[in-house]
């Protein structure tokens, strides 16, 4: 085999398939988080439509979220398994190296440099990138915690700290896409097309532009060799139960993140349509009371009226009450008086003496759109009025 036919193993098969649980979880996350967050965009409206609902589209999220804390602490305890059992380097951490290779990569793009800095294993492109995820899944963790148990959170945090936490959630998610679309499809998938995520090699020229301080170290027998067969068994003695330990008492902390109170994923009927048409003053101003009048006062809903209707005599009385709050001195249709009410609003006359069908007092209302209301008795005192002839 030729010196540039040679592959270099890079990604273990573990890590790979790591690799494709994140990519699932990461873009059903970021699906199903999105069209949350623009619920009114028709792209959205149809994702959740096809999901089946919004109570699903919240379901398969949280179970997305389940998957990548779960596979978070798998990464630890990977980790772990590195560091003590393999004693490798973390050559993951960054280090003041990282920072000039950030700027001499700089200059090299610029043509002030001829060279490419000579990079580790991971390089600092890498490691930013490793980095803001771990920071991104704290933080998402963190406020998805806070949405999923309001009730904890409040106890500890005052309850403006729930949309906080839902806007946090959000900006980050957009931050997360955004880098792992720009980012990293360009530098991993655009640039060159590196595929050793998925076939585990990377050849000798991508070694040689990426990493070549690991090539050289690879080359001149400079890493440290592998321990030998009985250290590992002893060490994964010591390793795998800690380990499982470890991850038991994180798995529980997972439970406890899912279960630890009931949350409503149904979501709250809308509002009725009716209640939005008008500005409707949820306290009416109180209005002047008038003087009793001797009749008996035909108001409340269920009371029964005897004699003669007339504004004077019961009709005023349930248009101040009802109506007057808005229909009063503030301009337009003013129900306050007799003289202005017979007058009628800006498109003319709203009582049509002998037809109620053909007096807009009546037929606004009616329907139940209006902001104000009659009830049905009054509603029928109203009409036989009219009917009788609008009397004052
Ligand atoms: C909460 C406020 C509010 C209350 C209470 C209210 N209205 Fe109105 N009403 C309005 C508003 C605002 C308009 C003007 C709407 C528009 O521009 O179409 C209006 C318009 C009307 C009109 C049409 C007036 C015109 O200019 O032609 C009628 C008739 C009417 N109301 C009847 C009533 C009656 C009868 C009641 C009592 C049962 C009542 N309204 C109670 C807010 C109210």
């Amino acid at each position: 085999m030729s010196e540039n036919q040679k592959t270099y193993t890079r990604f273990s098969l573990a890590e790979r398939i790591e690799h494709i649980v994140l990519i699932a979880s990461f873009t059903t996350l970021a699906v199903t988080g999105l069209v949350q967050k623009f619920a009114q965009s028709s792209i959205s409206i149809s994702i959740i439509a096809a999901l089946g609902g919004i109570e699903i589209t919240r379901i398969i999220h949280r179970a997305a979220a389940i998957v990548f804390l779960v596979q978070a602490i798998y990464h630890l305890v990977a980790i772990g398994y590195k560091l003590y059992v393999q004693r490798k380097e973390a050559s993951m951490l960054p280090g003041f190296k990282d920072l000039q290779d950030a700027f001499q990569h700089f200059l090299y793009n610029l043509g002030l440099r001829k060279e490419r800095p000579k990079m580790d294993r991971y390089n600092f492109v890498e490691k930013a990138e490793y980095w803001a995820m771990v920071w991104g899944l704290v933080l998402m963790a963190l406020t998805g915690f806070m949405m999923w148990n309001p009730i904890a959170t409040a106890r500890i945090l005052p309850g403006q700290a729930i949309p906080a936490a839902k806007v946090a959630h959000g900006a980050e998610a957009i931050l997360a896409v955004l880098a792992i679309f720009i980012w990293h499809f360009y530098h991993v998938h655009l640039r060159t097309f590196n595929k050793s995520m998925f076939t585990g090699k990377l050849s000798r020229h991508e070694m040689e532009e990426e990493h070549a301080l690991e090539l050289e170290k690879i080359e001149k027998g400079l890493l440290p060799p592998p321990p030998s067969p009985e250290e590992l068994k002893r060490r994964k003695r010591i390793y795998y139960p800690v380990a499982a330990v470890l991850s038991l008492i994180l798995l529980f902390f997972v439970y406890r993140f899912v279960t630890y109170e009931q949350t409503a994923i149904t979501t709250i009927p809308p509002v009725s349509a009716q209640s939005e048409n008008v500005f409707v003053p949820q306290t009416p101003t109180p209005l002047p009371t008038r003087p009793p009048t001797p009749t008996s006062i035909p108001t409340p809903a269920g009371q029964s009226f005897e004699g003669p209707l007339s504004w004077n005599n019961g009709i005023g009385q349930i248009l101040v009450q009802r109506c007057g709050s808005c229909h009063g001195a503030m301009g337009g249709l003013a129900l306050n008086s007799y003289e202005t009410a017979m007058k009628g609003g800006r498109s003319g006359a709203v009582i049509v003496a002998g037809d109620s069908e053909a007096s807009r007092l009546v037929t606004t209302v009616r329907d139940g759109n209006h902001p104000g209301k009659f009830e049905p008795q009054e509603l029928e005192l109203i009409i036989r009025w009219i009917q009788e002839g609008a009397q004052e």
